[in-house]
C-alpha cells in the first residue's frame, strides 16, 4: 500500500482509521488507555505492530477493533520533528488545557482542568490507545496486545473504563441517534449555498486531506518528499507535497461526569412528584423523548407503499422550521442548540432579498441570522458511557443517593477543532446568549457559573403558544468536566510515518 497512487479525490478506506466511519457499536465492550511515552523506541516498535483497524468493512465482521491517537505533546515524546508538528492546528498544539480557551469552553469553577482527574496540568496523555472487542473479548484482546514493547514503552496513566447501557446514556435518554452524514464520494456542490438543512456534510469537516464545507482544505502539515515522508498520500491541493494529515482527523475526547440523583431529584421537583411531568421537562431539556423521538415535528409519513426507514432514520428526518418560537421543541434544548439545522439563509431569500440578508438587514423574526449555519459546525460522536446504570425512579428514591461515577466518555471527531468542537461547546452550549435566549446554557452540559451583568445564569424558558414564556429557575448543575484532551488520529501511513516505519 506504501507508494500505491490515489487520485486526489478518491478515499483509501485502508488508509482511514475504522472509527471515523463506524461506532464499532456491535463491539459492545470497550476501553481507552490514556498513555505516557517512557522509551520512545519501545512506543514505536508496539505502533508499528499494533493491529490498528482500519475503515474498509470485512466479511464476517470484526470482533475486536484497536484505534490509535496521539496528543501535541506525544507527537514530541515520539520524536517527530518540530517543524512537522508546526503544520498541525493551533487549538491541537496548544490543547485543552491552554487558559483562555479554558474559559470558552466552560472549563472553570468545578470544570476547572486543575481538578481534573487526568489531562490537567501535568498531566497531558500522550497517546490514546482505544480497545473495542464483542462481549467476553475485552480483556483478551487488550492483553495480547500490552506485551513487551507496550510495558517498555509506556506507562499506562489510566484506564477509563466504559459500560454498556444499551444505547441509553446515564440520564435515561436514547443516545447517538443523529449523526452527520459524510459524503464519502465528494458527489455534493459545494459552491451552492444552502437554502435547505441536509443531514450530508463535506468530507473534509471530519477528513484532514479533502475539500471541507468552504470548498477549502483545512490546514495540514505539508511535508516535502524524503526517506521517511515517502510513504504518506500526496496533498490533494498541492501535489509535490506529503500530506501527513490526509486520511487523519481530529479527536476530542472529554470525561463529563454526570450527577444523576441530581438531575431526576431536580426534575422531580420542578414537576409536584408526578414522574410524567417530569419526565415531559426531561424531554424539553433534551429535544426528544427519553425513547428518541424528536420534540419537534417529524415530516409527514411517506404514503401507503413507500419503503420503510431504519429507525434511527426517522428519528432523525425533522427540522426546527415548522416550530420556530419553540414551542414544541425549545430553543435552549439540547439537540437545538447542538444542531439547529438551520440553513445558511433563513427564510431561503434569493436575489435583491439574499443581497439584502447578505448585508445583515431585513431581519423579519429576531432570532434569524442569530445562529450561524449548522454546515460549519457539525462533529462525529464517538463517545461511551462509563459507571453503572441507575433509573430515574431510583434515582429520586434511595437515600442515601446513589453517588457511584457515572457519565459519559464525550469523543468526537472533526476536522477543525476550533470551528466545530469548541464553538459548539462554547457558542452554542456554554455561552449565555444563544438564538435571542440570554440567561441560560445548555440544560445538559452548562456550568452556571455566573456571569457579571447577567441577573441569571441558570434558567431555562420554556416558550408557550401564547402568552409569556415558562421560566424553570435554579438549574443546579448536571454535569461535570473530569478529564479531556485533544488528540490527532492519524492515518494508518501517518501512524508508520510516526513509529517510524
Ligand atoms: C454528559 C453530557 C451529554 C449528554 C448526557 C448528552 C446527551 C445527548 C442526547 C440524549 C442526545 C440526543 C440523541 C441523539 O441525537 O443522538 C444528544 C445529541 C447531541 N449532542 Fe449531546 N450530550 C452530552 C454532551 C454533549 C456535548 C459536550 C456536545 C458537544 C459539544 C454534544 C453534542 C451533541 C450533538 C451534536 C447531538 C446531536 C444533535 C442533532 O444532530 O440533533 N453533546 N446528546
Amino acid at each position: 500500500m506504501g507508494g500505491a497512487l490515489v487520485s486526489p479525490h478518491e478515499v483509501d478506506y485502508g488508509d482511514v482509521q475504522g472509527l471515523v466511519r463506524f461506532g464499532h457499536g456491535k463491539l459492545s465492550e470497550a476501553t481507552y488507555a490514556l498513555l505516557r511515552v517512557k522509551q520512545p523506541e519501545a512506543a514505536r516498535a508496539w505502533l508499528r505492530s499494533a493491529p490498528v483497524t482500519s475503515a474498509t468493512p470485512t466479511s464476517p465482521p470484526p470482533t475486536t477493533a484497536m484505534q490509535v491517537a496521539f496528543s501535541a505533546a506525544g507527537l514530541e515524546a515520539l520524536g517527530v520533528p518540530a517543524a512537522v508538528r508546526a503544520g498541525f492546528s493551533p487549538e491541537f498544539l496548544s490543547g485543552i488545557t491552554e487558559d483562555s480557551r479554558s474559559r470558552r469552553l466552560g472549563d472553570v469553577g468545578a470544570n476547572a482542568p486543575s481538578l481534573w482527574e487526568w489531562g490537567g496540568p501535568g498531566s497531558v496523555p500522550h497517546v490514546l490507545v482505544a480497545f473495542f472487542a464483542a462481549p467476553g473479548g475485552l480483556a483478551g484482546f487488550v492483553q495480547a496486545n500490552t506485551g513487551e514493547a507496550w510495558k517498555d514503552g509506556f506507562e499506562p496513566q489510566r484506564w477509563l473504563e466504559t459500560s454498556q447501557l444499551d444505547g441509553i446514556e446515564p440520564f435515561g435518554f436514547a443516545d447517538g441517534i443523529s449523526q452527520p452524514d459524510l459524503d464519502w464520494q465528494q458527489t455534493r456542490d459545494l459552491k451552492a449555498a444552502r437554502n435547505a438543512y441536509a443531514n450530508a456534510v463535506a468530507l473534509g469537516e471530519f477528513l484532514l486531506g479533502y475539500r471541507n464545507e468552504y470548498d477549502k482544505y483545512t490546514d495540514r502539515p505539508l511535508l516535502d518528499v524524503d526517506a521517511r515522508s515517502a510513504g504518506l498520500l500526496p496533498a490533494g491541493d498541492a501535489p509535490d507535497k506529503k500530506d501527513l494529515g490526509r486520511n487523519g482527523s481530529y479527536l476530542v475526547i472529554r470525561q463529563l461526569r454526570q450527577d444523576v440523583g441530581t438531575f431526576w431529584r431536580f426534575l422531580n421537583r420542578q414537576a409536584g412528584g408526578d414522574r410524567a411531568r417530569a419526565d415531559e421537562l426531561a424531554a424539553a431539556f433534551v429535544g426528544r423523548t427519553k425513547a428518541g423521538v424528536p420534540l419537534a415535528a417529524v415530516r409527514p409519513a411517506a404514503g401507503p407503499g413507500a419503503p420503510s426507514k431504519p429507525e434511527a432514520l426517522r428519528l432523525n428526518e425533522f427540522t426546527f422550521d415548522g416550530d420556530p418560537a419553540g414551542v414544541r421543541c425549545p430553543i435552549g434544548a439540547h439537540i437545538r442548540r447542538a444542531n439547529p439545522r438551520n440553513t445558511d439563509y433563513p427564510g431561503r431569500p434569493t436575489g435583491l432579498a439574499r443581497l439584502i440578508a447578505d448585508l445583515g438587514f431585513g431581519r423579519k423574526v429576531f432570532r434569524e441570522d442569530l445562529t450561524s449555519a449548522v454546515r460549519f459546525h457539525r462533529v462525529l460522536r464517538r463517545g461511551r458511557e462509563y459507571g453503572p446504570g441507575l433509573s430515574p425512579q431510583d434515582a429520586v428514591a434511595l437515600d442515601p443517593p446513589d453517588a457511584r461515577e457515572r457519565g459519559l466518555h464525550f469523543i468526537c471527531l472533526n476536522a477543525n477543532i476550533g470551528r466545530q468542537f469548541e464553538f459548539l461547546q462554547n457558542a452554542w452550549m456554554s455561552s449565555l446568549k444563544f438564538a435571542g435566549l440570554s440567561w441560560e446554557s445548555d440544560p445538559l452540559v452548562g456550568t452556571r457559573e455566573p456571569v457579571p451583568g447577567c441577573p441569571m445564569s441558570d434558567a431555562f424558558t420554556l416558550p408557550r403558544d401564547s402568552g409569556p414564556a415558562r421560566v424553570v429557575a435554579g438549574l443546579p448543575r448536571f454535569v461535570t468536566v473530569r478529564g479531556g484532551a485533544y488528540f490527532f488520529l492519524p492515518s494508518l501511513r501517518a501512524l508508520r510515518y510516526v513509529a517510524g516505519a
